[in-house]
């Protein structure tokens, strides 16, 4: 089984959680990452813990499975490996021979360049990254002594095993194809892409979890709809802040249909998870049976399942991998 998972959003929609549980339930030989690079900011809560990743897949958090991050991702040695030890995950942990190397000169440009400050960058050298590898200057994997120790060939690996788990980063609508150009990010974070980023071919997917948050945010400048005040989003107990750079998130309190739909196509999703359903419907907390949920809840989540047309097959109801409703044995 190859399972891709994606954000339906503006990133931040839950993708770390899901991933960390989907990582210790099926236990997957290889749990890869795609998308752009540090930029993404994925927090996971297990066993007490909170962990930040930047880098490092959520699925981490299952120690039979093998850690890998494919050829499309840019990589920052120094964020990658104060994530290991973080984890303490060496030994299972891999960078593909062909990622692009983020360099200290990467990262100067992006908080630099007037370019950022109107899009509102992460500042992390990922854009930069991109642009060197589109000149044909980057510097690959393979040619950084220092992260000789981690480097394969990811594209054999995950053709080979038999069960991957690919976890894209950021949100649909970041997407530089799709999303709110040009207040998006750097590369392209559909499904089709993240495939590619890790050496799958489309033929080769078996399924594609889109996740949705119950509510909708965005980080960073760019057109947002039905925007609330930072006083309103802090009273619907909606108010988050940036995993990355910490910056209060803005809100919009309800889903954005049509946008969401066009994700679904476009990622070719078989499966939503939608997260944060406790924050937005109160009386939800931990719940782990579908017949528990309140009914407010329920309704909203037969309404997504009519609107996109999509099983849900994924609810989460807390911060914790276990706060969670798996309905993909009834439903698949
Ligand atoms: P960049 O990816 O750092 O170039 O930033 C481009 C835009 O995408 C900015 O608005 C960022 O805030 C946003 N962005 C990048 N990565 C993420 C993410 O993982 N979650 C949410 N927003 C992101
Ligand atoms: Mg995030």
């Amino acid at each position: 089984m190859k399972t891709i998972l994606v954000g339906g959003q503006y990133g931040d929609e839950g993708k770390g959680k899901i991933s960390s549980y989907i990582a210790i339930k099926d236990a997957p030989d290889i749990v890869a990452r795609g998308g752009v690079g540090p930029n993404a900011g994925h927090k996971v809560l297990y066993d007490g813990n909170w962990y930040s990743l930047r880098m490092l897949p959520s699925g981490f958090v299952n120690p039979k499975s093998k850690v890998m991050i494919g050829a499309g991702v840019s990589v920052d040695p120094e964020v990658f490996k104060k994530e290991i030890e973080m984890t303490k995950t060496d030994g299972r942990v891999f960078v593909d021979k062909r990622c692009t190397y983020i360099t200290p000169k990467h990262k100067e440009e992006d908080a630099a360049a007037e370019l950022s400050k109107k899009i509102g960058t992460t500042k992390t050298g990922c854009g930069p990254s991109v642009t060197s590898r589109a000149r044909r200057d980057a510097v690959l994997m393979q040619d950084v002594p220092e992260m000789q120790k981690y480097v394969i060939d990811v594209v054999e690996a995950v053709n080979k095993a038999k069960n991957v788990f690919i976890e894209g980063s950021q949100g649909f609508m970041l997407s530089v194809l799709y999303g709110t150009y040009p207040f998006v990010t750097s590369k392209d974070v559909t499904a089709s892409s993240i495939a590619a980023d890790v050496g799958l071919g489309p033929t080769s997917i078996d399924q594609v979890i889109m996740v949705i948050k119950a509510y909708t945010t965005r980080v960073g400048n760019g057109p947002f709809p039905e925007e609330i005040e930072v006083e309103e989003a802090v009273k619907l107990n909606f108010q988050e802040y940036g995993t990355v750079t910490g910056r209060p998130r803005r809100t919009s309190p309800e889903l954005h249909w049509e946008d969401l739909k066009l994700a679904a196509m476009i990622n070719s999703a078989t499966q939503i998870a939608v997260t944060k359903v406790d924050i937005r419907f109160p009386g939800n907390d931990g719940k782990t049976k579908y017949d528990d949920l309140t009914t407010e809840a329920r309704m909203f989540l037969d309404q997504v399942e009519a609107k996109l047309g999509i099983p849900v097959t994924l609810i989460g109801t807390g911060p914790d991998a276990k706060d969670i409703i798996d309905r993909r044995e009834e439903m698949l």
